[in-house]
């Protein structure tokens, strides 16, 4: 997210809305009816409307009947997907600045393993920012990238890695680290995402997602056991 700020938004927004939910639950069935209304007369206006945001429309409709069931709030269904677009735009972003990144990691590496393994990461990168495009392009939107500053304090600790130790036997272990660090973002983000693509019925959006998901758990794996490797190599250099 851009900031704590933005993204404390949608929490105290469902908190608003579910102490609402409570506190008018005599009338949650009208509220609901006029949420499946206003869902209808949303999808009905975007002539280009894709599969993927018609989905999410029928979805949203169905939960509004849950919702009049349950008497929880009937525009949870928005909010969740207001909540999907802030976080394709945060890791659009992200991935934006790990693409430049990576070419600054791999130059940084000692070992040529690790420097394949960086190179290899920002070709798969530039892949996942085109898959992204597509979930955009799925949701009738353009590609549009929101300043995630997680990201940027991530990358700027692993400057610092190459910076404090440049020239020293652990540099490759900890770009490892850095690494490591970028993915773990990722996968937390890809793995949010792909539960919110689902919930909204997205399914081409949920595989795009979940194939950009598993590119960072095998990247992750596979620095794990370079940095592994790396000091084993230290051990026996050292033996
Ligand atoms: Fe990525």
């Amino acid at each position: 997210m851009a900031s704590t700020a933005g993204a404390s938004t949608p929490t105290s927004k469902s908190k608003t809305t579910s102490a609402n939910g409570k506190a008018a639950s005599a009338s949650a069935t009208s509220r609901a009816a006029t949420a499946a209304k206003s869902t209808r007369a949303k999808s009905g206006g975007k002539a280009a409307m894709t599969d993927e945001g018609a989905t999410a429309s029928v979805t949203a409709k169905s939960t509004s009947r849950a919702s009049a069931q349950s008497g929880a709030a009937p525009d949870m269904q928005e909010s969740v997907k207001e909540l999907f677009v802030a976080m394709l735009k945060d890791i659009y972003y992200a991935e934006k600045q790990i693409l430049k990144a990576l070419p600054r990691m791999a130059k940084a590496a000692r070992s040529d393993e690790l420097k394949q393994a960086f190179e290899q990461h920002r070709e798969e990168t530039a892949g996942q920012i085109g898959r992204l495009e597509q979930v955009f392009a799925a949701m009738g939107m353009k590609p549009k990238a929101e300043q995630c500053e997680a990201i940027e304090g991530i990358l700027e600790e692993g400057k610092e890695v190459m910076e404090d130790f440049k020239g020293k036997p652990a540099l490759d272990v900890g770009l490892c680290g850095a690494g490591r660090a970028v993915e773990h973002y990722e996968i937390a983000r890809y793995s949010a995402m792909k539960s919110l693509a689902q919930h909204l019925g997205m399914k081409d959006a949920a595989k795009l997602i979940d194939a950009n998901l598993a590119e960072e758990m095998k990247t992750d794996k596979l620095l794990d056991q370079s940095a592994q490797a790396l000091l084993l190599a230290k051990d026996a250099a050292r033996a």
